[in-house]
């Protein structure tokens, strides 16, 4: 990918903002670094950032164009695996913005959107391992098995049609095999009178591939689980999601530990966690005029007591 210039605009920035004490220098962890527009506001804030992308060339993109600075610790990594290298009460604030970036979406040529239709259908944020997506629904033993991935990570109605003619097709050939490809299957696959909704039905179908071919849910799972023991007394975690799958296992999670109560030795009952978001934050009507990408975005925050 070359990015041309970054086209990202940070999403709820000002909402993370105000969970962050800006009286004194945190040590915060940014999971989902993209184009560095959270990580940018925390260094001109003064904090010190631990951040990592799996994309390297949004890494790259950002040294390129930025001075260094001794605040900033940048890795390639998966936040997952990233996040192990800390010690236990490390940090002040751990953020996540889940999925792709603008820039992605523009420069990637990866298929990142299904406007981009002259681009293979590849999903990966990092293209150094795996296979783009459509070489994966290639090896799959049978059409059921993909219809079962598209239904469980995007709840779309017509995967199974979708499925039986995207695998036939991907199958049919061993050449590349591109988002025009994809969307002509698709548009052939829902029943004519469903086609107003082919853009809704599209950003599902793409959704659900790029959750499988990333293995999304996998890593979230695991850094929820990870992430937690690794902030300070008073350390908050936030997560912004983009649709609601990711959503609930965000918000069970927080619940979950929040609703955990320890009895102490004098019997007294103890709260480790209190979910700050009783409901998710969600942008204002001037933040989607500006930025319609944030239209979706979803912000929970979890506080260690
Ligand atoms: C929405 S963008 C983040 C934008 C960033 N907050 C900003 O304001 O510029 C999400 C980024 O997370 C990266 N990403 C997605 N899953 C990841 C994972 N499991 N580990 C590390 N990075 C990941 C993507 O490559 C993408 O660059």
């Amino acid at each position: 990918m070359t990015i041309k210039s970054n086209t990202h605009i940070p999403v709820l920035i000002n909402d993370i903002m105000s969970f962050i004490d800006t009286g004194k220098q945190n040590t915060i962890f940014d999971g989902t670094f993209g184009g560095g527009g959270y990580t940018n506001i925390f260094l001109n804030h003064g904090h010190e950032v631990y951040a990592c992308d799996l994309d390297q060339t949004t890494i790259d993109f950002f040294q390129d164009n930025n001075p260094s600075n001794t605040k900033l610790h940048l890795e390639n990594d998966n936040f997952s695996s990233y996040i192990s290298n800390f010690e236990d009460g490390f940090f002040d604030i751990i953020t996540l913005d889940l999925g792709y970036s603008s820039n992605q979406l523009e420069y990637s040529n990866r298929g990142f959107s299904y406007q981009n239709v002259d681009e293979a259908l590849d999903l990966r944020y990092d293209i150094s391992t795996g296979v783009p997506v459509y070489q994966k629904i290639r090896k799959l033993s049978s059409a059921d098995e993909l219809g079962k991935i598209l239904f469980r990570y995007s709840g779309e109605s017509f995967s199974h049609r979708i499925a039986i003619n995207l695998y036939a097709a991907i199958k049919a050939t061993d050449k590349e095999f591109f988002v025009c490809d994809a969307i002509r299957v698709v548009e052939n696959s829902i029943p004519k009178k469903f086609l107003h909704k082919i853009n809704s039905i599209l950003s599902r179908v793409w959704q659900a591939l790029r959750v499988w071919v990333n293995d999304e849910f996998v890593h979230l799972e695991l850094f929820l689980t990870t992430s937690i023991s690794k902030l300070k007394q008073n350390g908050v975690l936030m997560i912004v999601s983009f649709n609601s799958l990711e959503d609930k296992m965000v918000t069970k999670y927080m619940r979950q530990m929040s609703q955990k109560k320890i009895i102490d030795d004098f019997g007294n009952t103890q709260q480790d966690y209190i979910l700050i978001t009783k409901k998710a934050v969600l942008p204002s009507n001037d933040e989607i005029d500006t930025n319609r990408r944030s239209r979706s975005a979803m912000l929970r925050v979890l506080k260690k007591l």
